[in-house]
């Protein structure tokens, strides 16, 4: 058990290294939650630093969502709560990061390293839609609510172990709370679109 909360712990310290932070530091000494949409995440990178440091903040993401799941799958196996709380604990770091006055992102990258490695099928195939949707609507914001919306809906399809359907509703829900103000914005069509100037505010 305490070894448990250890690496659940450890998870969070690695969810909390925001890569989008740090890369917007060493490349242009600004601190990119003072930029774009404000958000720490790779989509603002995009926006602020361009391609070539967004697509490394998206690796280094997902990166660390699937090492936080493997360390669960190393500590309990792979049908476990530990490995499923060890994905939460590091989107809480990304979201909530402990190294930078718990300003992060909303955790969409993590989210996709978390879920592609607890249930691969289903997060590949919500993964696709989003993808198509982003692709037809240009919002990114819009793409990451589907995903985290559609995970659960196929993993009640495909079969499903109920850490793994916990874990994507809670993510699900944290997503959704992380993105009030995307909705928001939608919803008065103000978000901003992949690919153009960024309106500003956060
Ligand atoms: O993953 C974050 C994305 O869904 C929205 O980011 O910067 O447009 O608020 P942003």
């Amino acid at each position: 058990m305490a070894f448990d909360i250890v690496v659940i712990v450890v998870s969070y310290l690695l969810g909390s290294v925001s890569f989008s932070v740090l890369l917007a530091r060493l490349l242009k000494g600004i601190d990119i939650r003072q930029y774009g949409s404000g958000n720490a995440g790779a989509t603002n990178t995009l926006r602020v630093l361009g391609k070539g440091p967004a697509i490394a903040v998206l690796a280094l993401d997902v990166l660390k969502g699937i090492a936080a799941v493997w360390l669960g799958f190393w500590a309990e196996g792979s049908g476990s709560w530990v490995a499923a709380a060890c994905g939460i604990a590091a989107i809480i770091g990304h979201n909530w990061p402990v190294y930078f006055h718990f300003r992060g992102g909303k955790g969409i990258a993590t989210t996709i390293g978390v879920m592609a490695t607890l249930c691969f099928w289903p997060a590949l195939i919500a993964g696709v839609i989003a993808i198509a949707s982003i692709f037809i609507t240009r919002y990114v914001s819009l793409g990451s609510l589907i995903f985290v919306a559609l995970t659960p809906v196929f993993l009640l399809v495909f079969g499903f172990t109920y850490p793994v359907l916990w874990s994507s509703l809670i993510i699900a829900a944290f997503a959704f709370w992380r993105h009030r103000t995307n909705i928001v914005k939608i919803a008065e069509g103000r978000e901003n679109k992949i690919g153009s100037k960024s309106k500003g505010g956060k």
